[in-house]
């Protein structure tokens, strides 16, 4: 059953997952198991093996994708438990743990968990992986491989899962929030509403290359931009009165807070 990638679900995540590595060669269709109560998310994957039997999935499968919602998971791991030995699990459920879910499989089964994020749709993705403890390197390198098709991996300790929530898998929605505040000022402003939001997603992504490319720091490339007395400078005094910094700030500490109190409920 190496090489052979089972999935739990095929909603929006598993989904896109899915795709993404279909789409990479990663695995042939065909060694590719998946099932689903939704009939209607298997038919994109009909050169898989497709289903609604969970445990088939798993017997299948060496690696197993578990892309349910949080609250699905305990059932979904009685379910499977029974044909999980040396079987590994990849979870992508916010803030439910590996020991949680080791507690309900057997103790020769493996666990990895990953926080990902919906650009892998695109393969713009920022996966966080929790540092994989005793999971053999074939697993570990496996569930690597798999989100490096859609995107880039961070390896981090568990315990920084719910921050690194912040910074990607909610995060989406922010910038998704700061392009609906520039496409409506734009419009006040006379800009037609695709043209605003074009010139704001493109600037966007202009500032990500930048990021990741010039090697220089946020704050250098600000000021590159930002030249006194103008401009930017002008809005930046303007964020600087009205508490941008802080905005932002106590929106990350809320998701994070968020992802610790689904934790210790899960
Ligand atoms: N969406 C994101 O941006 C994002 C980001 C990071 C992490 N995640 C994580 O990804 C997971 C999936 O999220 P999602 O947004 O993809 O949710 P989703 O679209 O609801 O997908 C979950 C799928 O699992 C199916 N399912 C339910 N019970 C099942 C079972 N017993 N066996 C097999 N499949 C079953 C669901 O079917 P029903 O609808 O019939 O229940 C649904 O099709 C969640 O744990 C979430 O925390 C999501």
């Amino acid at each position: 059953m190496d090489g052979h990638l089972g999935s739990i679900g095929a909603g929006h995540m598993g989904g896109a997952i899915l795709r993404a590595v279909l789409d990479a060669g990663l695995y042939p269709p065909p060694s590719v198991h998946i099932s689903s109560p939704v009939p209607s998310e298997l038919e994109a994957f009909a050169q898989c093996d497709t289903g609604s039997d969970n445990a088939a999935v798993v017997n299948a499968s060496g690696l197993i994708l578990l892309a349910t919602r949080p609250q699905q998971v305990p059932g979904v791991l009685r379910e499977i438990a029974p044909h999980m030995s040396g079987k590994c699990l990849l979870s992508i459920a916010a803030g439910v743990t590996v020991s949680s879910i080791r507690a309900l499989l057997p103790p020769d089964a493996y666990v990895l968990r990953v926080m990902p994020n919906l650009p892998l749709a695109y393969g713009a993705g920022a996966a966080v992986l929790a540092k994989p403890e005793g999971v053999p390197e074939g697993f570990a390198g496996q569930a690597r491989a798999i989100f490096e098709c859609g995107g880039i991996v961070e390896v981090l300790d568990e315990d920084l899962i719910n921050a690194s929530t912040a910074l990607g898998g909610s995060a989406v929605a922010y910038f998704f929030r700061m392009a609906a505040v520039m496409r409506a000022w734009g419009e006040r402003n006379g800009i037609p509403a695709d043209a605003a939001l074009n010139i704001a997603a493109q600037t966007m992504l202009g500032a990500s290359k930048m990021l990741t490319g010039s090697g220089k720091t946020p704050g250098a490339l600000a000021e590159s931009v930002a030249v006194p007395g103008g401009t930017t400078e002008a809005a930046f005094r303007a964020f600087d009165e009205t508490g941008f910094d802080g905005a932002l700030i106590a929106g990350l500490d809320a998701c994070r807070d968020r992802g610790i109190a689904l934790y210790k409920s899960c």
